[in-house]
């Protein structure tokens, strides 16, 4: 079939932006399916580092189809930035729905939905989960609610006022309640008119996403869905409450890009060579130590959307393996292995113990999770990894014990392998969409 489904394996900045960037190569049409400006993907081209936030990490190939799926939120403001940086650069034409669309079924961030994802986050105080305050959950929330407005009705001027004043009535209540500022008159009439100058902008860009997307797969297009977070922030089955507001598993590329489930085909899960955490919630093998420091400066860990420190600690196995139940995962792309470089030794969490019993199971009640014993196996460190590998034999012989270690416990192939952050410092070992 030759589609792919590209999904973050642990908490999010697992480098998809860049495995995503090498293969849309071989793709025609990228698309992102959930989530919003949350997500922050990197991709880094002869030493020119671009940070996308909404727009799909395929857009740097000039050819490609890049989708904004009907499962996601989309900040007009935050869009129209991205979009413009990539206008300059040549890379889209804000005129054209050729190169770049955007669902009309995707649901608009207002800036209501910001200030009460921030005063929501102020009143749980030391219970916060930590989220990027980008509007995202009170996004979700009123689409869920069904009073949200949508890219279809952003572009009709007559539709935007009555949204924004219902809307605003709903965040006055609660912004009330949490003690947040509330809008009034001014701001409200001056809300409506950016607002309308934005949808207007955007106009070109609204289209049936799912239909363009089915129409490309129906003439033998190839089709990459570009997940965003990760496994273990997905609503349902992540860390909940400590999760995202949309979600993030392979099979949701389906309902978010408006498209059957028999399109999807193989899905590539990424991870790190260590496990990172930004924001708040249970974090097993994290190491809140100057190893936890060390590890963070090593692998730059500080986040692309907010700059936010990342939590870091090693790899944990009994996460992973979930993450790859839950997403059916067929192949494996495992990136920053050259952080990893210099350490004397490395751990690996193999299990978990709770109350002296091992778990069968990664927990879903994060006080459980919150509450285990990691189980850990040493492994011999590398010294160093070339900056770029033709194959495996390349490795240290010690980094290939490490690989065949995680790779055998998850029991799916190895198709990537990460030696930085550059395009081309990755080894690919499969086409992986062609099967
Ligand atoms: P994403 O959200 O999953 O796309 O990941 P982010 O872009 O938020 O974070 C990943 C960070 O790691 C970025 O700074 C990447 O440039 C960098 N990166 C990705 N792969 C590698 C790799 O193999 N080695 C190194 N050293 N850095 C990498
Ligand atoms: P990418 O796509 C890492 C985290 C936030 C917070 C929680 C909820 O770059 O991997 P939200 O603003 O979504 O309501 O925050 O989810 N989070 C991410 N962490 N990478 C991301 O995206 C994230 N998007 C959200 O830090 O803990
Ligand atoms: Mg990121």
């Amino acid at each position: 079939m030759g589609n792919l489904v590209c999904i973050g394996a642990q908490w999010g900045d697992e480098g998809k932006g860049r495995i995503v960037d090498r293969l849309s190569e071989q793709a025609d049409v990228v698309v992102r399916f959930h989530g919003g400006n949350n997500a922050g993907h990197t991709v880094v081209v002869d030493g020119v580092t671009t940070v996308l936030h909404l727009v799909p990490s395929g857009v740097l190939h000039k050819s490609k189809l890049c989708v904004i799926g009907p499962g996601c939120v989309v900040d007009p403001e935050v869009l129209l930035q991205e979009l413009e940086m990539l206008a300059a650069r040549g890379l889209v034409d804000l005129t054209s729905p050729e190169r770049m669309i955007v669902s009309d079924q995707a649901h608009v961030i207002l800036p209501f939905h910001k200030r009460v994802d921030k005063a929501r986050e102020v009143a749980r105080g030391a219970g916060k989960i930590g989220t990027t305050g980008r509007g995202i959950g009170p996004a979700y929330e009123d689409k869920a609610a069904r009073r949200g407005l949508r890219m279809h009705d952003l572009i009709e001027p007559d539709r935007v006022a009555d949204a924004v004043r219902s809307g605003v009535m709903y965040a006055n209540s609660v912004l009330e309640a949490l003690d947040g500022e509330v809008y009034k008159g001014e701001e409200i009439e001056s809300i409506i008119a950016r607002l309308r100058q934005q949808g207007q902008k955007l106009k070109p860009l609204v289209d049936d996403a799912g239909a363009r997307i089915h129409a490309a797969a129906q003439a033998g297009k190839r089709v990459l869905f570009e997940g965003a977070q990760g496994a273990l922030l997905d609503l349902d089955h992540g860390t909940y409450p400590f999760v995202t507001s949309s979600n993030c598993l392979a099979a949701h590329a389906s309902v978010g890009a408006g498209v059957g489930p028999n399109l999807l085909g193989r899905v590539l899960a990424v991870l790190k060579a260590y496990s990172t955490r930004v924001g708040e919630g249970p974090f097993p093998t994290e190491m809140t130590d100057a190893r936890g420091e060390d590890l963070r400066q090593r692998g730059r860990e500080f986040g692309a959307t907010t700059g936010r420190p990342r939590r870091t600690g090693w790899l944990d196995l009994p996460a992973l393996e979930y993450a790859v139940r839950i997403n059916g995962v067929t192949d494996l792309a495992i990136t920053k292995l050259d952080v990893l470089a210099g350490y004397g030794e490395l751990k690996v969490c193999t299990a978990y113990e709770l109350d002296g019993r091992r778990l069968p199971h990664f927990p879903h009640d994060v006080r459980k999770l919150q509450a285990v014993t990691p189980v850990y196996e040493s492994f011999e460190g590398f010294d160093k990894v070339p900056d770029r590998i033709a194959s495996l034999d390349d490795l240290p012989a010690a980094a290939r014990r490490y690989l065949n270690f995680v790779v055998q416990r998850l029991g799916v192939r190895l198709s990537i392998v990460g030696v930085g952050p550059g395009r081309g410092q990755e080894l690919v070992m499969h086409d992986v969409l062609a099967g």
